[in-house]
């Protein structure tokens, strides 16, 4: 009813606008007074999280893409080596685990067939598991170790947008534990990341004040029939959700390339006024990745094509080669999909609007699987 989507149209709409409280719920209570991460509730030993020689994450669709943008961020700051693999490849793979692995399952619903297989797998092997869930009592929190929820509330609509953000904060929150934990060199950025985490709800509120160009920019490229996103580093994931997106909701040929492989491939693709949506890393958190990707954004726009850069306020650069600019506050480098998802969610709730389709329904997916 219109009543439980709160005044939205479409439940994705609302899920979208809750995502500040979302991620600020995730945060609550995990972090002391000083400043210090209190996730008691990973009930795994400090001697066996210290001990681990190796992190491995499992998920799939858009809870994968949170698992490969957490692996940036835990072999960031905690230099344990990470891997992060579709569930349903894992499972079948004859994976290499033991007592010393770390298993990371991320699952909004925490039913999906697939993870749970991966989780039953790796436990048999005897790695410990920690799910991220946001679906209290579920099936893989029960049959993990432990378990870290994320605080988004119910997500209705199938493509999932709070669950994605929560999943993130709990994958940086995972990471800078592991890295408190284990006292790495990175110990004074993870206490300044702490700090800046607070802030990431009100940048994501920012983020959703200005989107009004951004609805304008979907409704003009409805006839389209393809977009192709880039991204570096921790952008690469946040362009394949992005594309993912694109194809659940407005099923359009979307996807998601690393930008330093355009020239390995994708680039051929390029064509006269064909939508390239790019990610751009912040200048000062990635100079050099930046200025590989400005060089990218001039290479596809001297071919003709359409560009729509996503990029921090204040980066001047990235200006006179962007079509369209769409701005995302300043974070830290390993926090920016957090904001720079945001643009993306509301560009395909849009396209699909646009395109008269099903927005929480779209046709063929359902919200959770729990077949293999
Ligand atoms: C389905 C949904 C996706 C979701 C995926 C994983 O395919 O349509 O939106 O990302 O399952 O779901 P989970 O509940 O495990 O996060």
């Amino acid at each position: 009813s219109a009543a439980e989507k709160g005044g939205y149209d479409y439940f994705m709409l609302k899920e979208i606008a809750e995502q500040p409280k979302a991620v600020a719920d995730t945060l609550l209570g995990r972090i002391d007074v000083a400043g210090s991460l209190t996730l008691d509730e990973i009930r795994i030993p400090a001697e066996v999280l210290r001990e681990a020689t190796k992190v491995v994450i499992v998920a799939c669709g858009t809870a994968f893409h949170a698992g490969l943008i957490a692996k940036y961020a835990i072999e960031h700051w905690t230099r344990i080596p990470c891997e992060v693999e579709l569930a349903s490849e894992f499972r079948y793979r004859d994976p290499i685990l033991d007592e010393r692995t770390l298993v990371i399952a991320i699952s909004q619903s925490g039913e999906t067939m697939d993870t749970l297989m991966a989780v039953r797998h790796a436990r048999e092997q005897g790695a410990r598991v920690l799910a991220i869930c946001n679906t209290n009592g579920s099936t893989i929190p029960r049959e993990s170790d432990a378990v870290l929820y994320t605080h988004a509330g119910p997500e209705v609509a199938v493509a999932s947008t709070k669950a994605f953000l929560t999943q993130l904060v709990a994958c940086y929150l995972v990471a800078l534990y592991l890295g408190q934990v284990r006292g790495t060199q990175a110990g004074d950025e993870i206490r300044a990341v702490i700090r800046d985490l607070a802030e990431i709800s009100t940048a994501v509120e920012r983020v959703l004040e200005t989107m009004e160009p951004v609805r304008e920019l979907a409704r003009s490229l409805a006839a389209k029939n393809t977009v192709l996103f880039l991204g570096r580093h921790v952008g690469y994931p946040v362009a394949l959700e992005g594309a993912l997106k694109l194809k659940e909701l407005a099923y359009m040929h979307a996807e998601g390339f690393a930008a330093g492989e355009l020239k390995h491939g994708p680039i051929a693709l390029i064509d006269e006024d064909l939508p390239v949506v790019v990610v751009v890393p912040s200048p000062r958190g990635h100079s050099v990745l930046h200025d590989k990707i400005v060089s990218n954004i001039q290479e596809i726009r001297a071919r003709g094509a359409r560009t729509i850069v996503i990029a921090e306020e204040g980066d001047e650069t990235v200006s006179p080669y962007a079509d369209h600019l769409i701005r995302i506050p300043v974070t830290p480098a390993l926090l920016q999909p957090l904001v720079a998802t945001v643009p993306l969610q509301v560009f395909a709730c849009e396209l699909a609007t646009a395109r008269g389709n099903e927005v929480d329904q779209p046709r063929n997916l359902a919200k959770s699987v729990t077949v293999e």
